[in-house]
């Protein structure tokens, strides 16, 4: 916190950045409230029949309302009540609305993958922009939906603290791998922020079964791993099939040991199971995505906050400060 106290003063702060947040991620909510020196108001609350009850008692006058919301499971319901929240702020006059969606859903299904499928991403985007003027995100499985947004979006990475996570014990026989080719840039990034010069990220040959909805196989590697230390870098984890089978193809191809780092840890279905049962020695995911009992007592996972950079950028925002050029945002690679 200290370092944001030279933008504004926190008294004027206070009159001037209102924080509310859905009940999608209470704790992380909360921290970046902790890290701004800020309150955070949860107004959503329920009928009897379950319609969201939503109520803003913080005065909110002429400040910059931010709404923090990750649109996770269940989704309709956390997507509609960061909206009912927007309509509440815009009804009670604020002018500058803006949206913090730690983990976006819905960003997977960016294009059509089959005839008469929608794209999703851009129905969920139309609906925040109704009531938002500003979107904030973090590692988005593909930023080419921002163009769906006829207003700003900042795109936020959590690459720089996962790495700052593992960077002690990285050493030369490391090697990131991107477990598909959609994340070969990703990868590349993770090797410049851990240094790891002269060293280019492997990719694995990943195939989807388009007849089984979430089924992946990986069928080859782009790259040699013999006797590496293999450093797995993802957007997210899902159903963990995409992890569990590249950890187990670059095991069959010689490697030393693999590990796995992604930002949304979703963990659907038996994915902690997989992972239980795979070489997959650990994992470092963010905590944008509310963490059940299971996956904070799974000793194979360690979660690191992304409420820092957040909590940055809203400040740098609020002050009408540049994002791109702060070097905890985005840090020289
Ligand atoms: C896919 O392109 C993504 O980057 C992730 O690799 C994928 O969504 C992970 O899903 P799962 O854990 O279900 O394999």
């Amino acid at each position: 916190m200290e370092r944001f106290r030279n933008l504004i003063s926190e008294e004027r702060l206070r009159r001037s950045l209102v924080l509310f947040a859905g009940n999608s991620n209470p704790p992380l909510a909360s921290s970046i409230g902790a890290h701004l020196g800020l309150p955070v108001e949860f107004p959503v609350d329920s009928f009897p029949d379950k319609e969201s009850n939503v109520r803003l008692t913080s005065n909110i006058g002429k400040a910059d309302v931010i709404v923090i919301q990750s649109t996770s499971y269940p989704q309709e319901k956390n997507i509609i009540d960061a909206q009912l929240i927007g309509d509440a702020a815009i009804r009670a006059g604020v002018k500058n609305t803006i949206v913090v969606v730690p983990y976006f859903g819905y960003a997977r299904q960016d294009k059509k993958s089959q005839p008469k499928e929608p794209i999703s991403a851009s129905v969920i985007i139309r609906d925040l922009a109704m009531y938002f003027n500003r979107i904030v995100t973090v590692d988005l499985h593909s930023s080419s939906i921002t163009t769906a947004f006829n207003g700003p979006w900042d795109e936020l990475t959590a690459l720089p603290i996962l790495s700052n996570a593992i960077r002690q014990d990285v050493n030369k026989d490391n090697l990131v791998v991107s477990p598909d080719k959609g994340g070969t840039e990703r990868a590349m990034e993770f090797t410049k922020l851990l240094r790891l010069k002269n060293t280019e990220p492997v990719t694995v040959y990943k195939r989807r079964d388009p007849s089984i909805k979430g089924v992946s196989k990986a069928l080859g590697l782009m790259g040699e791993v013999r006797k590496k230390d293999c450093i797995i870098v993802d957007d997210m984890i899902d159903t963990a099939g995409t992890i569990t089978n590249a950890a187990r193809l670059l095991m069959k191809n010689g490697a030393r040991s693999v590990r796995v780092v992604a930002t949304h840890g979703l963990f659907s279905g038996d994915a902690l199971d997989l992972i239980d049962n795979s070489p997959i020695d650990h994992i470092v995911i963010a905590d944008t995505v509310p963490r059940s009992d299971k996956v904070l007592l799974n000793p194979k996972i360690k979660i690191v906050s992304v409420a820092p950079i957040i909590a940055r950028a809203i400040r740098l925002n609020h002050a009408r400060k540049p994002l791109s050029e702060d070097p905890t945002l985005y840090p020289e690679t």
